[in-house]
């Protein structure tokens, strides 16, 4: 089964597309986390794409398709995936297709992570991340069993992403807005979209999820 999440940034994508990874065997592929690999290396992607990500802006499309077709020809990626923040202009959802038809392959669901806008600042304000493992706290809605410890490996060393401040927060969101929400009819009207409601707690959106992927 191929999956999409669409959703704002701070919906929770990435953290239901985790919890799916681990249930269903499926491959989570974040363009984000891509991304910032990318970044972290210093590699041409990497420079093309820090300033951008920094101001909150997407990344050219012709980048950011390209990477993405590498990553879900791996052979990982042939039982199934989960994509976690592409597509998000129109020319990304049609390339995602046509790459995926080119493979007689298909996107058999779309979810889409229906959050209030003015919630989106305070989950990303309230994101931190271990740095060992990966593994996503929330001050408010999930912080560690025991404070500063990691819950997974037990490292206390956190760190939090450089575009999540309010103020790029704000331009994630405009971007979102002008480019990623008008995907939304184009998914609804080939029956694939299903509305998932984002405000519940995680182990609820989960649930929800659950009947979607199941059925
Ligand atoms: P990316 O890394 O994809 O960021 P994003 O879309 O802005 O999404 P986030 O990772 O911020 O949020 P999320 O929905 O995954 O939320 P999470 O589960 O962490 O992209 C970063 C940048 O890379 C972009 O701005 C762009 O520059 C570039 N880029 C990436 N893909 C691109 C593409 N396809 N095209 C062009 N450019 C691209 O949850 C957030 C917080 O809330 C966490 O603390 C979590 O614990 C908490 N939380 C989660 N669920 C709940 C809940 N139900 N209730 C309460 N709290 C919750
Ligand atoms: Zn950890």
């Amino acid at each position: 089964m191929n999956i999409i999440f669409l959703g704002p940034p701070g919906a929770g994508k990435g953290t239901q597309a985790k919890r799916l990874e681990e249930r269903h065997g499926l491959v989570q592929i974040s363009t984000g986390d891509m991304l910032r690999a990318e970044v972290a290396k210093n590699s041409e992607t990497g420079k093309q794409a820090k300033a951008l990500m920094e101001a909150g802006k997407l990344v050219p499309d012709a980048l950011i398709i390209s990477m993405l077709q590498s990553r879900i020809e791996q052979p990982d990626c042939r039982h199934g995936f989960i994509l976690d923040g592409f597509p998000r202009t129109a020319g990304q959802a049609e390339a995602l297709d046509a790459m995926l038809a080119a493979d007689n392959k298909t996107i058999d669901v779309v979810l889409f992570l229906d959050v209030d806008e003015n919630t989106l600042a305070d989950r990303i304000a309230g994101r931190y991340t271990c740095v060992n493992c990966g593994t996503t706290y929330n001050e408010v809605s999930s912080p560690p069993a025991k404070e500063g410890t990691c819950d997974v490996c037990g490292s206390h060393d956190f760190k939090r992403r450089s575009d999540d401040t309010r103020e790029t927060v704000v331009k994630r969101v405009q971007e979102y807005r002008n480019l990623t929400a008008p995907i939304l009819p184009f998914y609804r009207e080939s029956g694939r979209l299903r509305t998932v409601n984002g405000m519940a707690p995680a182990a609820e959106v989960a649930a929800q999820i659950e009947q979607f992927v199941t059925k």
